[in-house]
């Protein structure tokens, strides 16, 4: 059996869910371990654009694939309801490939208006991702498998419809030593969700979201038994950050604006503009040691086309080594040399060798644009 996870290396959106999508048909499962509806994945199947929040990128075309929503997951299950049946309704039946782990903590409505009245500071998502972590955390949170305990008495749980709607729909509520034996015997892909930069643990603190992001959410989530064979952590050739916090590479100005209209650089849940900046191998480096990461994945080239030189951070003037060191850091910038058509990939090799030899991680796969024939195995 053959174990990946995918996972984001930076601070998230660099394409993760269109990766995820492309490589999802050879994986029996595709499984979130982490964050909830603040997470927005981008997926182009057959030319329509879907986004996913709380759905792993499963390219639903291919029905041996399916689902796992995982117990680090915090979940709002009207937000899952929704999708759920939008998923339906272009994959009628879709919710019997959908699991969802009866130890996910819940997203309650309070959690979502605390979130707005105190985490503005941080630039949350207002998704209700903190609060309810801090519950979970507090051992005063509600996981999904309480709620369904309670449906046997209907007036106690104001959860009742939506989890009926969402059981209705196939979906199976379970546990991964419920179906251990399964998983064993399949090959798995665990889908990060947000970016190492973000974790909870080895993220800019306190400018991160409140989850796992790195290989520790995969085991965390009970996963322990699933070796995995490549762990790969997907940036983009120049970096974005919605949010506040440090961001040494960070344009401005007219730059930032120009960088920003190339990669259409907005929120896919919020739609709010990205910061945008050049590729920072210091960060990057940093979130490959603390992320786990075994090879890289690199996208969005060719929103970077016909651009003569392009700058890349190569390290800081000091190494970073903690979250701590990213506040003030002074990145040391390098140029090399650009590409006119990235389709034509010989012209992306310097700046693909540069990438792994500060990273010291292969390229795995790199993409050039949202359909998924746009995703190239680099390795091959
Ligand atoms: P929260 O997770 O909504 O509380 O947001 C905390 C920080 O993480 C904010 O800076 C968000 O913009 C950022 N964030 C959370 N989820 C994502 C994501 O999926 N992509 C990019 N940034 C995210
Ligand atoms: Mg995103």
């Amino acid at each position: 059996m053959s174990n990946i996870a995918v996972l984001g290396a930076m601070w998230g959106d660099e394409g993760k869910g269109h990766i995820t999508h492309r490589l999802s048909r050879d994986y029996d499962w595709v499984i979130r371990f982490n964050g909830g509806a603040n997470a927005g994945h981008t997926i182009y199947r057959d030319g329509v654009k879907f986004v996913h929040n709380l759905l792993p990128s499963v390219d639903f075309r291919h029905a041996n694939t399916k689902a796992y929503l995982g117990s680090g997951m915090v979940i709002d299950l009207e937000k899952l309801r929704d999708e759920v049946v939008e998923a339906d309704r272009t994959y009628p039946g879709v919710g019997k490939r959908i699991y969802v782990d009866k130890d996910a903590f819940i997203v309650e409505h309070k959690h979502k208006d605390e979130d707005k009245a105190t985490n503005a500071h941080i630039g949350s998502t207002n998704r209700g991702i903190g609060p309810a972590y801090k519950e979970k955390i507090n051992r005063s949170g509600k996981r999904i498998g309480d709620l369904l305990t309670n449906l046997n008495h209907p007036k106690d749980s104001p959860y009742a419809d939506v989890l009926k709607e969402l059981r209705s729909k196939g979906l199976m509520f379970t546990t991964v030593l419920e179906i251990e034996d399964a998983f064993r015997a399949s090959n798995l892909l665990f889908e990060g969700a947000q970016g190492v930069l973000l974790d909870i643990n080895h993220g800019i603190y306190p400018y991160v979201s409140c989850s796992d992001a790195t290989v520790g959410g995969i085991i965390a989530s009970g996963f322990a038994f699933a070796k995995l064979d490549r762990v790969y952590g997907v940036a983009k050739c120049c970096t974005t950050k919605v949010g506040e916090g440090p961001f040494p590479t960070e344009l401005h100005g007219e730059a930032a604006d120009d960088l920003r209209k190339l990669g259409n650089e907005f929120g896919a849940t919020t739609g709010r503009p990205r910061r945008v900046g050049w590729l920072d191998l210091a960060a990057l480096t940093y979130a490959c040691k603390k992320g786990g990461i075994t090879h890289l994945i690199l996208t969005k080239f060719d929103i970077l086309n016909g651009m003569p030189k392009v700058p890349v951070a190569v390290m800081y003037k000091k190494t970073p080594f903690s979250p701590a060191d990213f506040f003030n850091a002074v990145p040391l910038t390098t140029e090399v040399a650009g590409w006119e058509d990235a389709k034509d990939y010989s012209q992306l090799k310097d700046f693909i060798s540069l990438v792994e030899k500060f990273t010291k991680r292969p390229v795995g796969f790199i993409s050039c644009g949202t359909d998924e024939k746009d995703i190239t195995n680099w390795a091959a």
